[in-house]
Protein backbone atom coordinates (compact mmCIF):
# COMPACT_ATOMS: atom_id res chain seq x y z
CA UNK A 1 0.00 0.00 0.00
CA UNK A 2 1.03 3.42 -0.32
CA UNK A 3 -1.06 5.43 1.88
CA UNK A 4 -0.19 9.37 3.28
CA UNK A 5 -0.19 8.88 7.03
CA UNK A 6 -0.07 11.45 9.12
CA UNK A 7 2.32 11.70 11.97
CA UNK A 8 2.83 15.02 14.19
CA UNK A 9 1.45 17.68 11.82
CA UNK A 10 3.22 15.99 8.59
CA UNK A 11 1.36 14.40 5.92
CA UNK A 12 3.19 11.81 4.55
CA UNK A 13 3.77 8.51 2.92
CA UNK A 14 3.44 5.50 4.92
CA UNK A 15 6.82 4.05 4.20
CA UNK A 16 8.50 7.42 5.32
CA UNK A 17 7.05 7.43 8.40
CA UNK A 18 8.65 7.83 11.58
CA UNK A 19 8.62 7.34 15.26
CA UNK A 20 11.45 6.68 17.71
CA UNK A 21 12.14 3.63 19.60
CA UNK A 22 11.81 5.28 22.74
CA UNK A 23 8.16 6.63 21.98
CA UNK A 24 6.30 5.43 25.14
CA UNK A 25 3.63 3.79 23.27
CA UNK A 26 5.92 1.22 21.32
CA UNK A 27 7.59 0.55 25.11
CA UNK A 28 4.91 0.92 27.62
CA UNK A 29 1.29 1.06 25.57
CA UNK A 30 1.55 4.34 27.20
CA UNK A 31 -1.50 5.49 24.03
CA UNK A 32 -5.13 5.58 23.88
CA UNK A 33 -6.61 5.56 20.41
CA UNK A 34 -9.99 5.57 18.37
CA UNK A 35 -11.24 4.15 15.10
CA UNK A 36 -13.70 6.05 13.33
CA UNK A 37 -15.59 4.61 10.57
CA UNK A 38 -15.85 6.08 7.32
CA UNK A 39 -18.85 5.98 4.25
CA UNK A 40 -18.94 7.58 1.65
CA UNK A 41 -16.08 9.77 2.45
CA UNK A 42 -18.01 10.92 5.64
CA UNK A 43 -16.90 10.30 9.28
CA UNK A 44 -19.78 8.24 11.26
CA UNK A 45 -20.82 8.79 15.22
CA UNK A 46 -17.18 10.85 14.62
CA UNK A 47 -18.12 13.33 17.95
CA UNK A 48 -18.75 10.50 20.39
CA UNK A 49 -15.28 8.82 19.20
CA UNK A 50 -13.71 12.06 20.39
CA UNK A 51 -15.51 12.51 23.60
CA UNK A 52 -14.31 9.45 24.47
CA UNK A 53 -10.66 10.83 23.02
CA UNK A 54 -10.95 13.41 25.75
CA UNK A 55 -12.30 11.33 28.74
CA UNK A 56 -9.25 8.50 27.53
CA UNK A 57 -6.66 10.85 27.92
CA UNK A 58 -7.73 12.88 30.99
CA UNK A 59 -8.06 9.49 32.74
CA UNK A 60 -4.47 8.95 31.98
CA UNK A 61 -3.22 12.54 32.16
CA UNK A 62 -2.42 12.83 28.31
CA UNK A 63 -2.71 15.94 26.62
CA UNK A 64 -4.14 16.18 22.94
CA UNK A 65 -1.38 18.25 20.88
CA UNK A 66 -3.80 19.59 18.76
CA UNK A 67 -7.97 20.52 19.14
CA UNK A 68 -10.89 18.15 18.46
CA UNK A 69 -11.85 20.33 15.67
CA UNK A 70 -8.08 20.44 14.29
CA UNK A 71 -8.58 16.42 14.60
CA UNK A 72 -11.66 16.36 12.24
CA UNK A 73 -9.59 18.34 9.77
CA UNK A 74 -6.61 15.89 9.99
CA UNK A 75 -9.29 13.06 9.31
CA UNK A 76 -10.98 14.63 6.74
CA UNK A 77 -7.57 15.43 4.67
CA UNK A 78 -6.69 11.97 5.11
CA UNK A 79 -9.64 10.37 3.76
CA UNK A 80 -9.69 13.05 1.01
CA UNK A 81 -5.77 12.36 0.40
CA UNK A 82 -6.41 8.56 0.16
CA UNK A 83 -9.89 8.84 -1.52
CA UNK A 84 -11.59 6.50 0.75
CA UNK A 85 -15.17 6.03 -0.05
CA UNK A 86 -15.95 3.28 2.63
CA UNK A 87 -12.95 2.27 5.53
CA UNK A 88 -12.38 3.95 8.70
CA UNK A 89 -9.73 6.49 10.20
CA UNK A 90 -7.27 5.45 13.31
CA UNK A 91 -6.03 7.87 15.44
CA UNK A 92 -3.21 7.24 17.95
CA UNK A 93 -2.01 9.88 20.88
CA UNK A 94 1.11 8.46 22.61
CA UNK A 95 2.23 9.93 25.99
CA UNK A 96 5.72 10.35 23.38
CA UNK A 97 9.00 9.95 24.07
CA UNK A 98 11.85 10.93 26.97
CA UNK A 99 14.71 9.51 25.21
CA UNK A 100 15.33 6.24 27.21
CA UNK A 101 13.25 4.19 29.03
CA UNK A 102 11.80 4.82 32.42
CA UNK A 103 8.23 3.89 34.39
CA UNK A 104 7.75 7.23 35.61
CA UNK A 105 5.80 9.87 32.86
CA UNK A 106 8.00 12.12 31.77
CA UNK A 107 7.81 16.10 32.12
CA UNK A 108 8.63 17.74 28.81
CA UNK A 109 8.05 14.65 26.33
CA UNK A 110 6.19 15.84 23.02
CA UNK A 111 3.07 13.50 22.72
CA UNK A 112 2.75 11.43 19.46
CA UNK A 113 -0.30 11.89 17.17
CA UNK A 114 -0.64 9.01 14.31
CA UNK A 115 -3.63 8.60 12.50
CA UNK A 116 -3.83 6.65 9.05
CA UNK A 117 -7.00 5.36 6.35
CA UNK A 118 -8.12 2.18 6.03
CA UNK A 119 -10.03 1.72 3.09
CA UNK A 120 -12.66 -1.54 3.40
CA UNK A 121 -16.18 -2.51 2.47
CA UNK A 122 -18.22 -2.00 5.99
CA UNK A 123 -21.80 -2.28 4.77
CA UNK A 124 -21.40 -5.04 2.33
CA UNK A 125 -20.32 -7.83 5.03
CA UNK A 126 -20.56 -11.64 4.51
CA UNK A 127 -20.61 -11.89 7.88
CA UNK A 128 -23.84 -10.00 8.54
CA UNK A 129 -25.65 -12.80 5.68
CA UNK A 130 -23.87 -15.92 7.70
CA UNK A 131 -23.71 -15.05 11.18
CA UNK A 132 -20.49 -15.14 14.08
CA UNK A 133 -19.83 -18.21 15.80
CA UNK A 134 -18.28 -16.95 19.53
CA UNK A 135 -16.36 -19.11 22.11
CA UNK A 136 -15.81 -17.91 25.60
CA UNK A 137 -12.71 -17.69 27.17
CA UNK A 138 -11.79 -16.40 30.37
CA UNK A 139 -11.32 -12.15 30.51
CA UNK A 140 -7.86 -11.16 31.79
CA UNK A 141 -7.42 -7.53 30.51
CA UNK A 142 -7.02 -5.03 33.00
CA UNK A 143 -9.78 -3.51 35.04
CA UNK A 144 -10.04 -0.07 33.18
CA UNK A 145 -11.34 -1.26 30.27
CA UNK A 146 -13.51 1.69 29.89
CA UNK A 147 -9.97 3.57 28.75
CA UNK A 148 -9.63 2.92 25.18
CA UNK A 149 -5.56 2.08 25.43
CA UNK A 150 -3.36 0.09 22.97
CA UNK A 151 -2.84 -2.05 25.55
CA UNK A 152 -4.74 -4.96 23.14
CA UNK A 153 -2.75 -8.15 23.66
CA UNK A 154 -5.14 -9.66 25.36
CA UNK A 155 -7.80 -9.40 22.58
CA UNK A 156 -5.12 -10.29 20.27
CA UNK A 157 -4.75 -13.70 22.28
CA UNK A 158 -8.90 -14.18 22.84
CA UNK A 159 -9.44 -13.03 18.35
CA UNK A 160 -6.55 -15.83 17.70
CA UNK A 161 -7.80 -17.92 20.08
CA UNK A 162 -10.95 -18.04 18.59
CA UNK A 163 -9.74 -18.45 14.57
CA UNK A 164 -7.42 -21.02 15.60
CA UNK A 165 -10.28 -23.01 17.50
CA UNK A 166 -12.90 -22.72 14.30
CA UNK A 167 -14.38 -19.84 15.36
CA UNK A 168 -14.38 -15.95 14.61
CA UNK A 169 -14.44 -14.29 17.47
CA UNK A 170 -14.34 -14.68 21.09
CA UNK A 171 -16.67 -13.27 23.95
CA UNK A 172 -14.67 -12.76 26.95
CA UNK A 173 -15.82 -14.12 30.80
CA UNK A 174 -15.40 -12.95 34.31
CA UNK A 175 -16.66 -14.21 37.68
CA UNK A 176 -19.47 -16.21 35.40
CA UNK A 177 -20.85 -13.54 33.06
CA UNK A 178 -19.63 -11.89 29.59
CA UNK A 179 -17.87 -8.82 29.56
CA UNK A 180 -17.27 -7.83 26.02
CA UNK A 181 -16.12 -9.26 22.59
CA UNK A 182 -12.56 -9.08 22.08
CA UNK A 183 -13.14 -5.72 20.17
CA UNK A 184 -16.59 -4.95 20.54
CA UNK A 185 -19.71 -5.36 22.50
CA UNK A 186 -22.06 -8.00 23.06
CA UNK A 187 -25.74 -8.44 23.47
CA UNK A 188 -28.13 -11.28 23.89
CA UNK A 189 -32.11 -11.17 22.82
CA UNK A 190 -34.38 -12.78 25.44
CA UNK A 191 -37.70 -14.65 24.77
CA UNK A 192 -39.94 -12.01 24.89
CA UNK A 193 -37.94 -9.75 22.36
CA UNK A 194 -35.51 -7.69 25.00
CA UNK A 195 -32.35 -6.94 24.22
CA UNK A 196 -30.22 -7.39 26.68
CA UNK A 197 -26.12 -6.02 27.49
CA UNK A 198 -23.84 -5.79 30.12
CA UNK A 199 -24.04 -1.87 31.93
CA UNK A 200 -21.21 0.63 31.48
CA UNK A 201 -18.43 0.19 34.19
CA UNK A 202 -14.31 0.34 34.04
CA UNK A 203 -15.39 -3.13 33.26
CA UNK A 204 -15.89 -2.67 29.55
CA UNK A 205 -15.34 -0.41 26.87
CA UNK A 206 -18.14 2.26 26.60
CA UNK A 207 -18.80 1.98 22.73
CA UNK A 208 -19.97 4.63 20.96
CA UNK A 209 -22.43 2.28 18.39
CA UNK A 210 -23.41 1.04 21.16
CA UNK A 211 -24.65 4.52 22.73
CA UNK A 212 -26.59 4.48 19.57
CA UNK A 213 -27.73 1.56 19.21
CA UNK A 214 -29.20 1.53 22.48
CA UNK A 215 -30.95 5.27 21.53
CA UNK A 216 -32.04 3.74 18.51
CA UNK A 217 -33.60 0.32 19.81
CA UNK A 218 -35.54 2.38 22.03
CA UNK A 219 -36.98 4.53 19.73
CA UNK A 220 -37.77 1.28 17.98
CA UNK A 221 -39.84 0.04 20.78
CA UNK A 222 -37.20 -2.54 21.59
CA UNK A 223 -36.96 -3.58 25.38
CA UNK A 224 -33.17 -2.83 26.42
CA UNK A 225 -31.80 -3.86 30.07
CA UNK A 226 -28.77 -3.26 30.78
CA UNK A 227 -27.37 -6.02 33.37
CA UNK A 228 -25.12 -8.73 33.59
CA UNK A 229 -25.75 -11.96 31.67
CA UNK A 230 -24.58 -15.57 31.96
CA UNK A 231 -22.54 -17.74 28.94
CA UNK A 232 -25.22 -20.20 29.75
CA UNK A 233 -28.12 -17.75 29.79
CA UNK A 234 -26.52 -16.36 26.36
CA UNK A 235 -26.35 -19.82 24.71
CA UNK A 236 -30.40 -20.04 25.44
CA UNK A 237 -30.76 -17.03 24.35
CA UNK A 238 -33.22 -16.21 21.18
CA UNK A 239 -30.19 -14.33 19.44
CA UNK A 240 -27.44 -12.69 20.08
CA UNK A 241 -25.27 -10.11 18.43
CA UNK A 242 -22.04 -8.00 18.66
CA UNK A 243 -21.56 -3.99 18.07
CA UNK A 244 -18.39 -1.72 17.08
CA UNK A 245 -17.62 1.03 14.85
CA UNK A 246 -16.20 -1.34 12.08
CA UNK A 247 -18.75 -3.68 12.10
CA UNK A 248 -21.59 -1.70 13.12
CA UNK A 249 -24.07 -4.87 14.43
CA UNK A 250 -23.04 -8.45 13.41
CA UNK A 251 -25.50 -11.51 14.09
CA UNK A 252 -23.98 -14.09 16.69
CA UNK A 253 -25.28 -17.51 15.46
CA UNK A 254 -23.68 -19.76 18.18
CA UNK A 255 -22.07 -19.68 20.99
CA UNK A 256 -19.37 -22.75 22.25
CA UNK A 257 -20.93 -24.75 19.37
CA UNK A 258 -24.95 -24.04 21.02
CA UNK A 259 -26.52 -22.79 18.17
CA UNK A 260 -28.62 -19.94 18.99
CA UNK A 261 -32.09 -19.70 18.20
CA UNK A 262 -32.57 -21.54 15.14
CA UNK A 263 -28.67 -21.20 14.78
CA UNK A 264 -29.47 -18.21 11.67
CA UNK A 265 -28.88 -14.61 11.85
CA UNK A 266 -31.84 -13.34 14.03
CA UNK A 267 -34.39 -10.62 12.92
CA UNK A 268 -33.52 -7.92 15.94
CA UNK A 269 -29.92 -8.24 15.08
CA UNK A 270 -30.52 -7.73 11.06
CA UNK A 271 -33.48 -4.76 11.87
CA UNK A 272 -30.85 -3.29 14.37
CA UNK A 273 -27.98 -3.43 11.60
CA UNK A 274 -30.58 -1.74 8.94
CA UNK A 275 -31.62 1.40 11.71
CA UNK A 276 -27.88 2.04 12.45
CA UNK A 277 -26.69 1.86 8.69
CA UNK A 278 -29.60 3.78 8.16
CA UNK A 279 -28.26 6.98 10.93
CA UNK A 280 -24.96 6.17 9.56
CA UNK A 281 -25.68 6.86 6.13
CA UNK A 282 -28.31 10.03 7.49
CA UNK A 283 -24.97 11.40 8.18
CA UNK A 284 -23.46 11.06 4.65
CA UNK A 285 -26.19 13.35 3.39
N1 LIG B 1 -12.93 -1.70 18.94
N2 LIG B 1 -15.34 -3.17 23.19
C1 LIG B 1 -14.04 -3.27 22.83
C2 LIG B 1 -13.13 -4.03 23.71
C3 LIG B 1 -13.58 -2.65 21.65
O1 LIG B 1 -12.29 -2.73 21.32
C4 LIG B 1 -14.51 -1.95 20.83
C5 LIG B 1 -14.08 -1.25 19.57
C6 LIG B 1 -15.85 -1.89 21.24
C7 LIG B 1 -16.89 -1.14 20.45
O2 LIG B 1 -16.72 0.26 20.58
P1 LIG B 1 -17.18 1.25 19.42
O3 LIG B 1 -18.61 0.96 19.14
O4 LIG B 1 -16.97 2.59 19.99
O5 LIG B 1 -16.31 0.96 18.22
C8 LIG B 1 -16.23 -2.50 22.42
C9 LIG B 1 -12.42 -1.00 17.78
C10 LIG B 1 -13.36 -0.99 16.63
C11 LIG B 1 -11.04 -1.52 17.45
O6 LIG B 1 -10.30 -1.75 18.38
O7 LIG B 1 -10.71 -1.63 16.26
Amino acid sequence: MNRIVYVNGEYINEHDARISIFDRGFLFADAVYEVTAVIHGKLIDNEGHMARLERSCKELALTLPVSVDELKHIQEELIRLNDIDEGGIYLQLTRGSAGDRDFAYPKDAQPTLVLFSQARSLIESPKAKKGMKVVTIEDIRWHRRDIKTVQLLAPCMAKQFALDHGYDDAWLTEDGYITEGSSNNAYIVTDDGTVVTRPLSNDILHGITRKALLQLASEADIKIEERLFTPEEAMKAKEAFISSATTFVLPVISINDQAIGDGKPGPIAARLRKIYIDLALSQTA
